[in-house]
């Protein structure tokens, strides 16, 4: 792989990653500049869905591009953000009333917090400034969204500015102390978050946050059939708002336009990012509940917050387009109909590779996690760097997969990786990936028997 040019002006974002240059790319395939073609499996960080190199939203942007002006938000509203609202809502869980646009996810869950806030201030209620999330979870890097998200080894250096966030236990039922030796998940990690609020006084806590199913931090773990109808009662006990981060699953990823209508549930906001964009711009959006919405709209309030790019005509002209070839080709829809195929045949390579320990997530959107020994479920040890090498292994194939942010045992190892390929894969195209996947771990394998053996 070409190293970096010392003379690259970028502060990349690692500078002991050596990193191919990116040329052109189509479909679910990225070309480097040396000629290697890659298969993109994470769909880049879980954001491309209708597929790179769709040429149709770029000549969209250029024949009305004269019309798509940057306009002040605070000043103006402009027909594409007002489209692309209308046709978001037209697809959203019943109840929802309104969206906020903003450029990325964290931006939306930074949005949505402080929306919470202020509803309950102008309510009367201004002692509800508390906000409960999970450990094990990812909100954003900003400030207050990295103290949101339970990930500590992101965090661990910022330690001092964190918020005070209340964590409360993910359902992650393979590593959950609640569950040993219980037949399915016993949800009292559920009766947990109901004593967290208990303890911290319900009349001060303001939102509780979860990813629908948690992405890079501990790879697809998904939450079983009851868990987000029994949050949405405790939360609706208290008067407390649930927010559900969607910015990795919503938008077809699962296989519905919102995965959080898997379990039932409404929540009162739904944070997007990532394929509501499709990584032709940068864009977000916080969907707002009728409550709040018709608090502040019925009120006539102001919404203390917004960013320059809020709304930006742009990337919500684009939003539009994306929206438009979602709708036509059933992509919002067409993970539920390939992801079977993916989890068939990633439980098929769970037969044959005992390091394997769990395959989890839904539609597209598939997380593995690795152990050392599968009865114990033994961690391969840190110091092997497990889920680096298989990225790597991977890489050298040919096939990019997400790399899991390492901790998900607690902080004591616990490797993962994300497949999160563009709604537009095919049957080949995942035997690609099994492939590689599987001469990857029979190399890992192979490297973890020689290290014992030495
Ligand atoms: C669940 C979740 N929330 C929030 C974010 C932050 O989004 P962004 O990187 O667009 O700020 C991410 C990004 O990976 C995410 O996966």
């Amino acid at each position: 792989m070409p190293a970096l040019k010392p003379e690259s002006g970028i502060f990349h974002r690692d500078f002991a990653t050596d990193l191919p240059v990116a040329k052109h790319a189509q479909g679910v395939w990225i070309e480097a500049a040396d000629g290697r073609r890659y298969l993109d499996a994470m769909g880049s960080a879980g954001v491309i869905g209708v597929g790179h190199g769709r040429t149709e939203i770029y000549d969209a942007l250029a024949r009305e591009g004269r019309n798509v002006s940057y306009v002040y938000t605070a000043s103006f509203t402009h027909p594409w953000q007002e489209r692309l609202a209308a046709s978001v809502l037209s697809i959203a869980p019943k109840g929802m009333a309104s969206i906020y646009f903003v450029s990325g996810g964290s931006e939306a869950n930074e949005t949505a917090l402080k929306l919470a806030r202020q509803y309950h201030v102008e309510r009367g209620e201004p002692k509800r400034h508390k906000m409960l999330a999970r450990w094990q979870s990812y909100h954003g890097v900003t400030i207050a969204t990295l103290s949101l998200s339970g990930r500590t080894s992101w965090r661990s250096a910022y330690d001092p500015y964190m918020l005070p966030v209340v964590h409360v236990s993910p359902p992650y039922e393979y590593r959950c102390a609640y569950c040993k030796g219980h037949e399915g998940c016993s949800y009292a990690c559920v009766d947990e978050l109901e004593r967290a609020i208990l303890l911290e006084g319900p009349e001060t806590v303001s939102c509780f946050f979860a990813e629908t199913i948690v992405g890079t931090t501990a790879s697809g773990v998904t939450p079983p059939p009851d868990y987000y109808r029994r949050v949405r009662e405790i939360c609706d006990r208290y008067g407390i708002l649930f927010i559900a981060d969607e910015v990795l699953m919503g938008y077809g990823r699962t296989g519905r336009p919102f995965a959080i209508e898997d379990w039932g549930a409404v929540p009162d906001m739904i944070t997007c990012g990532k394929a509501i964009g499709s990584g032709y711009a940068p864009l977000g959006a916080v969907i707002v509940n009728d409550r709040i919405t018709d608090f502040f709209r019925e009120g006539k309030r102001r919404f203390v917050h917004g960013f320059t790019y809020s709304g930006h005509a742009a990337s919500c002209f684009i939003g539009l387009q994306v929206f438009n070839i979602m709708q036509r080709e059933g992509l919002f829809t067409r993970a539920a109909e390939i992801g079977p195929y993916l989890h068939g045949r990633l439980r098929d390579l769970q037969q044959r590779h005992p390091l394997i320990g769990e395959v989890r997530g839904r539609g597209l959107y598939a997380g593995l996690e690795f152990v050392a020994d599968r009865s114990t479920r033994e961690p391969v040890p840190p110091a092997f760097n497990f889920t680096g090498q298989l990225v790597s292994a991977m890489r050298e194939r040919g096939v990019i997969v997400g790399g899991g942010v390492p901790g998900a045992n607690f902080g004591k190892g616990g490797d993962h990786i994300q497949i999160s390929p563009p709604f537009i894969i095919g049957e080949s195209e995942i035997d690609i990936l099994i492939d590689a996947l599987d001469e990857s771990l029979i190399q890992l394998a192979g490297q973890l028997d020689a290290q014992a053996a030495a």
